[in-house]
């Protein structure tokens, strides 16, 4: 049986797999975001736009076309990791893999025979620890995933130079999805994906979230917003890191 990995179309062409072989038709951004190389890419995108989906798609590609392949991916909770796998399990289904291919297949961890990998984990820092030479790293629901964790799996990039994905809705100015969002875009490939640009959301359905949903411009716009709970807002607390000012020198009273 000739190997999938010979098929050197579907190897250089990733829309072009995901149409005919996933039978997923890419929207543009979605097709772009396929074909890009780029080390670092960060999406800022409307709820349901497809991330995850393109992101699972994308992933497969590589853990069947390139070698080596180490595709991590990590989420606030192992629920939403755990759900861009099941993505990635449903469209491996599609592919006509040889049966030998496979050498470990569990809910969050796929071993391919060639030594690849793909690896779901839960949005804790320990547990991510112990992976090194990752070559493609998903982070979905970027927004949410603690900054700590973030900054421990980013070494893992370093001696396999692999490519970073953060992907998500915005989610209050904190946290490094918002600071890379405004601060270092320009290192970054960067998608602005409002609801509009999704041809499976309809304009009624917006028109109806816009007047009842108070996160609206947050969760179809990729705004970000203040956060409920803050008092003050980031505005307000950045302006407080002002060198202008002197400090409060407060006497204590003795009682
Ligand atoms: N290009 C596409 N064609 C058809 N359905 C799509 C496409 N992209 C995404 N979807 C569907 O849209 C829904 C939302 O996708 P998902 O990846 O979960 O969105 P997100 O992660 O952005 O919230 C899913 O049911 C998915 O199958
Ligand atoms: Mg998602």
């Amino acid at each position: 049986m000739p190997s999938v990995a010979d098929d050197g179309a579907y190897s250089l062409d990733p829309v072009l797999w995901a149409r005919e072989v996933l039978g997923f038709k890419p929207d543009p951004w979605q097709a772009d975001l396929l074909r890009s190389r780029s080390r670092k890419i960060i999406l800022n995108c409307s709820r349901q736009s497809g991330k995850s989906t393109t992101c699972a798609a994308l992933g497969l590609h590589e853990s069947i076309y390139r070698r080596p392949s180490f595709g991590l991916v990590i989420a606030p909770s192992q629920d939403q990791s755990a759900e861009l796998m099941m993505k990635f399990d449903e469209f491996r289904s599609a592919v006509e893999l040889p049966s030998d291919y496979l050498s470990t297949d569990t809910k969050l961890a796929v071993k391919f025979a060639n030594g690849n990998r793909f690896v779901a984990r839960p949005g804790s820092e320990k547990t991510a620890r112990s992976f090194s030479a990752v070559t493609l790293l998903l982070e979905d629901e970027a927004s949410r995933v603690l900054d700590d964790l973030y900054n421990t799996v980013r070494p893992m990039l370093a001696v396999s130079n692999g490519r970073h994905i953060l992907m998500s809705t915005p989610f209050g100015k904190r946290g490094h999805f918002f600071r890379i969002w405004s601060e270092q875009r320009d290192m970054w490939e960067w998608y602005e994906i409002p609801a509009e640009m999704c041809p499976r959301i309809t304009k009624e359905f917006l028109e109806e979230e816009k007047r009842t949903n108070p996160w609206f411009e947050q969760e179809y716009h990729c705004k970000f917003l203040e956060t409920t709970d803050s008092v003050f807002t980031f505005e307000q607390v950045a302006a407080t890191a002002s060198d202008e000012v002197d400090p409060l020198n407060i006497e204590v009273a003795e009682w």
